[in-house]
């Protein structure tokens, strides 16, 4: 909900006016804090769809974080970012890529770097185990139940495309027997948006599922999920409770198998989420009967959250202009040729207004917490180049992706 202390209004400033809006700028100290609250877990892995520039890959795997991927683009991420395949659970360098299914290209840049592969269906063990027996697997349990913040998140069940259905774990190890894989551990993530109730129920699933693979496993994946407190209000989650109900079903499985178990956490959303702020500026302020608009000049196209999910972003206010300024509910949206490009909305599509100091053009507005599926979810919706981010880190500041030009999309066309 607040901003990284480092974004004072002089900088955010100086920033927009260096780099133009919109604009994503991140501060590197928040993400070490947070990555610091989880350093009791044995390996903590970022799942990188939340954030996937390379300086921050660089700036986790610093603090020896290591790395999640979901597609060959993110795989070739993590390597630019000096991340390796290496296989073994608690390596400080490893990726693992996480699919429900690979691309044929995929398959090939996972088997040509030797990087362990977290299976969500049998189909991937048999592609993998004829193309490189004996390659490192983890298994995604669907575990037949999720949890989300909203529906598009859940991540588990009867409706969810995700994980092994927990019934079919005989049948996949049974790939893996056949094709000479090396099963590491089994993993679940059931969505994002974790509250301590399904917490208790995956980990009794885990344990569940442990005993009966009768396999040995040498480590479990806690998954992600963790909440971040993007409303006044929101509760921060206690790390150490969730840290406790995962080392008892840990420690249950140690003794169940009479050998240490390996502790792995994936969160996305908590590492990044608060570190990062959307920088906007006011282009056009109307009255639509009782409703004020301030229009900015970032879209859906550079946040998505609101549209997809109706998510809520805390927004702050730079004036550009000493004076009065009284609060107005106000409704905030983006420059698309669309009517959900609103950033004041609510599930469903509802659009909300916002008590805001009445909006000037050239004020800047801040978008909060979209340091995680801010640029990560971003398109060029309307034809709108991607646009530039910036990392603070103590008292400096330095530009980690320039801004695209309308060039740049227009020579993938040149064909
Ligand atoms: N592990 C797996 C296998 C996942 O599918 C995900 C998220 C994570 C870890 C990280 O979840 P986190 O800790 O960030 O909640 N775009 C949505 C979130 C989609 C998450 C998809 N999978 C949003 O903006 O809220």
């Amino acid at each position: 909900m607040s901003l990284p202390t480092s974004f004072t209004p002089d900088l955010l400033r100086a920033l927009a006016q260096q780099h133009g809006t919109p604009l994503w700028v991140y501060d590197a100290h928040t993400i070490r804090q947070r990555i610091a609250d989880l350093q009791v877990f044995d390996t903590v892995r970022f799942a990188q769809k939340a954030n996937s520039n390379t300086h921050i890959l660089r700036l986790m795997r610093a603090q020896g974080v290591v790395v999640d991927a979901v597609s060959r683009g993110e795989i070739e991420r993590a390597l630019a970012a000096g991340y390796t395949a290496d296989q073994t659970p608690g390596a400080t360098s490893g990726i693992v890529f996480t699919a429900d299914l690979f691309d044929a290209a995929t398959l090939d840049t996972v088997v040509r770097h030797g990087v362990p592969v977290n299976a969500g269906s049998i189909d991937m063990l048999e592609q993998l185990g004829q193309r490189s027996p004996g390659h490192t697997v983890w298994l995604r349990i669907n575990p037949g139940f999720g949890h989300g913040h909203s529906n598009k998140t859940n991540t588990g069940g009867e409706h969810s495309k995700h994980g092994i259905w927990h019934a079919d774990l005989g049948a996949a190890l049974a790939a893996i027997q056949r094709h000479g894989l090396r099963l590491v551990g089994l993993h679940m993530h059931i969505g994002s948006g974790v509250d301590y109730g399904h917490l208790q129920q995956v980990c009794a699933a885990m344990v569940a599922l442990v005993k009966r693979a009768g396999v040995p496993v040498e480590a479990i994946s806690a998954g992600g999920g963790l909440s971040i407190p993007y409303r006044e209000g929101d509760d921060r989650i206690d790390t150490a409770h969730y840290f406790s109900l995962w080392d008892a079903a840990r420690r249950e499985i140690a003794s169940h198998l009479g050998r240490p178990v390996h502790l792995e956490l994936e969160p996305g959303r908590y590492l990044v989420a608060e570190s990062g702020a959307l920088l906007t500026e006011v282009r056009a302020t109307k009255a639509m009967g009782q409703n004020a608009f301030a229009l900015v000049d970032a879209g859906f196209s550079d946040l998505m959250r609101p549209s997809m999910y109706g998510a809520f972003h805390g927004i702050s206010v730079i004036p550009m202009s000493e004076g009065e300024r009284p609060l107005q509910p106000t409704v905030v949206a983006g420059p698309l040729c669309e009517s959900g490009d609103v950033f004041t909305q609510g599930e469903g599509g509802v659009v909300l207004t916002r008590e805001l100091p009445q909006a000037r053009v050239g004020d800047l507005l801040v978008l909060h917490d979209a340091g995680a599926y801010g640029a990560s979810m971003s398109s060029n919706y309307n034809s709108r180049p991607l646009i530039a981010e910036v990392l603070v880190d103590g008292e400096g500041h330095r530009l980690i992706r320039r801004r695209q030009t309308v060039a740049e999309l227009l020579a993938l066309e040149d064909c």
